[in-house]
């Protein structure tokens, strides 16, 4: 908990206004207004603060500091390392990036900066201390903001020796490396590691070890980028937490290694309202909110949120009215400690000055957007209580970034449309619609309390991740893996002797052979003798051939050569059981399946009644009351009489009827 009241604000960028005295007058007065206790600055704010190398102006961001905080407002303070003053890339030409085509960029944009370069990381150091050495005190600045979504790699000949000297550290002979990464194929056997290069669209892109090693290698630069960066704040007696925010999705990171180098995760929701079903829609951006808190378990921040419409997607769709409420509760009920937005003052000029705001060009309080921030803003004071409260999960769904990058990357069974984010909110949307909490975690989590964990499409076992299942179901776990998982092992080398890997006998079966489906085909998935499921259900994509080893088919394939063969199959081991689900289901399947798991593992509900169509439901757990969160995300409203509720009502209307996008906030006495 960084405050004692649930952080409502965002990022604020005054260095554009300072000429405009009234103008930022007017913005504290609005921010008070609209209920605005905290905003994040200086992310973009390097050439007001060093206009010319070694030339420092910092007292104007200490008066916006310390006027935002006389006004009750705290700061987020960032390093401004996202983006660099001109002059630095001018005198300095290797801080600049180059891209994997080995082409120097030019000075522009942001996030262009390479993270390996001494001067870079000196220049950074010592802006970022000098920011420290004033506002490492300060009692408005509540929080570092470490630079700003940190992204992106760059192939320099200084990041090429890193990459080398780190592949020394990780393999430690060029051998071992040879064989890891299978480099006899296509005669690309190494001599040393200096004849390593970074993976290139005009070089090597085929050898998949390499393709791994290489995104490892930019998450492990970028952290200790990172760590770089709060160095510095600490050698400048700098004791407040820091943070990061986080992008949805991110492909390109490994947010599980980038989460250990910060305090608090802190992330950047742009969900693309009204553009499918909005239920939809929530529901993927609640399971990126358990994603982004299941990486330490603990509360997170949102950190930015478009009070309106964005302006980088192809279509700029204002949100309808409630949502901007709607998305902020979301976030609360996953467990953030915060409502943050980008922007608060629109922008005048440059690219993002169409970009939604609680303050817009009008310069107005009584417009649209305004109104509802405000009410917004009034209506989380009604909230503090939930502050230290935790979201507590007993099912979690494995999302691995690891995984991910090797699936993707393999050739066969399917090039394209793996869909493994879809597979994965299919078991995250079965296990949220029974009602449950969930974590979203990677492989490297610990097991340790949940009664139900679901691994979809895990190809890729990290070392000994299959001991880590083992365990976990002897001791009376129950385990579900879905089809085409535990086929190779961490440098994306192929398991022998059958899979999946080290955990047939757990699951009483044999993955033989792997069959994919052209888009559109389908096969069928009927029940077997004794089954807890009593439909046929349609299963697409890949399904795994399958010979049972001492477990029983629950579900056979309806058609092709293999009609009549297991497709999911059950198992009892040690004190827990084993589920294999051997094909891409429909999801009506993991709705039934998971509604028998849950009976049979004796999970507990947020609450006690069924959930309907559309409508979330999460719990916090605090000291002294449980908090629960009951949102309307249909654009029609709904009964919710049948979920049973019951509590004192902390924000929203009634226990009877939610309207389109309208939320309930529940405090339920501790029995
Ligand atoms: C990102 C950035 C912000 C801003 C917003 C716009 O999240 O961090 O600086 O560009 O996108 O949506
Ligand atoms: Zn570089």
């Amino acid at each position: 908990m960084i405050s004692q009241q649930i952080l409502y604000g965002g990022d604020y960028n005054p260095e554009q206004w300072l000429d405009e005295p009234e103008i930022l007058k007017k913005d504290v007065q609005y921010m008070k207004e609209a209920g605005i206790n905290a905003v994040s600055m200086g992310m973009f704010s390097w050439s007001a603060l060093e206009p010319a190398e070694d030339e420092y102006h910092l007292e104007w961001l200490e008066e916006r500091i310390s006027t935002l905080y006389e006004n009750g407002i705290y700061t987020i303070l960032a390093t401004p390392s996202g983006a660099r003053p001109k002059w630095l890339a001018d005198r300095y030409p290797e801080v600049l990036r180059v891209d994997e085509n080995r082409v120097r960029k030019l000075f522009g944009a942001r996030h262009n900066h390479c993270y390996t370069s001494p001067v870079y990381r000196e220049k950074v150091r010592k802006i970022n201390m000098l920011l420290a050495e004033r506002f490492g005190a300060h009692p408005g600045v509540i929080l570092w903001h470490i630079s700003n979504e940190y992204g992106g790699e760059c192939h320099c000949p200084l990041c090429q020796k890193a990459f080398q000297e780190w592949l020394a550290g990780q393999y430690g002979s060029i051998e071992i490396l040879n064989k890891k990464w299978w480099t006899t194929f296509w005669s690309h056997t190494y001599n040393s590691f200096d004849d390593v290069e970074s993976p290139s669209p005009i070089g090597e892109m085929d050898c998949h070890g390499l393709n791994l090693a290489w995104k490892r290698f930019v998450t492990e630069k970028t952290a200790d980028f990172l760590e770089a960066e709060i160095q510095a704040l600490r050698d400048a007696g700098a004791g407040q937490p820091t943070t990061t925010n986080l992008m949805y999705d991110y492909p390109f990171l490994n947010y599980d290694r980038i989460a250990k180098s910060i305090d608090i995760v802190s992330w950047d929701s742009y969900p693309a309202w009204h553009k499918r079903e909005d239920i939809n829609t929530a529901l993927d951006n609640a399971m990126q909110h358990d994603y982004m808190r299941s990486l330490k378990k603990k509360p997170f921040l949102l950190m930015e949120s478009c009070p309106s419409a964005t302006n980088w997607g192809k279509v700029s769709k204002l949100k309808r009215p409630g949502v901007l409420a709607a998305a902020g509760i979301q976030a609360l009920a996953h467990g953030s400690e915060s409502v943050l937005y980008f922007q608060i003052r629109q922008s005048r000029g440059s690219s993002e000055k169409f970009h939604g705001a609680v303050i817009d060009h009008s310069g107005r309080n009584d417009v649209r957007v305004f109104k509802e921030a405000s009410a917004l803003g009034a209506g989380l004071k009604g909230l503090k209580e939930i502050l230290g409260s935790e979201v507590k999960a007993q099912a979690a769904v494995v999302y691995d970034i690891e995984n991910r990058w090797a699936l993707e990357d393999a050739r066969g069974p399917r090039n394209e449309n793996l869909y493994y984010h879809e597979s994965v909110l299919k078991n995250y949307r079965a296990l949220r619609n029974k009602g449950l909490n969930v974590d979203v975690i990677h492989e490297t989590a610990s097991l340790d309390g949940y009664r139900l964990v679901i691994a979809p499409m895990l190809y890729l076992f990290h070392d000994g991740f299959e001991e880590k299942i083992r365990t976990f179901v002897e001791n009376g776990g129950c385990f579900v893996m879905t089809y085409w998982s535990g086929i190779v092992d961490r440098d994306d080398r192929c398991f022998l002797g059958g899979t999946p890997y080290g955990v047939m006998d757990v699951f009483g079966m044999r993955r033989t052979e792997t069959d994919a489906l052209y888009e559109g085909e389908c096969n069928t998935l009927c029940p077997a003798e004794g089954s807890c499921l009593a439909r046929d259900y349609e299963c697409r994509n890949l399904c795994d051939l399958i010979t049972l080893e001492g477990g029983k088919a629950l579900m056979t394939y309806g058609s092709e050569f293999y009609q009549g063969t297991p497709a999911v199959v059950e198992n009892s081991f040690g004190q827990g059981m084993a589920y294999y689900v051997g094909a891409d289901a429909e999801q009506g399947f993991y709705d039934d399946f998971y509604g028998c798991l849950i009976k049979r593992t004796g999970i507990v509900p947020v609450v006690k009644g069924t959930v309907p169509q559309g409508v979330e439901v999460s719990g916090r757990t605090g000291a002294d009351a449980d908090y629960v969160f009951v949102q309307n995300f249909r654009n029609d409203s709904i009964n919710i009489r049948q979920l049973e509720l019951e509590g004192e009502i902390l924000y929203g209307g009634s226990m009877d009827v939610l309207t389109p996008y309208e939320s309930l906030v529940l405090r339920v006495e501790k029995r």
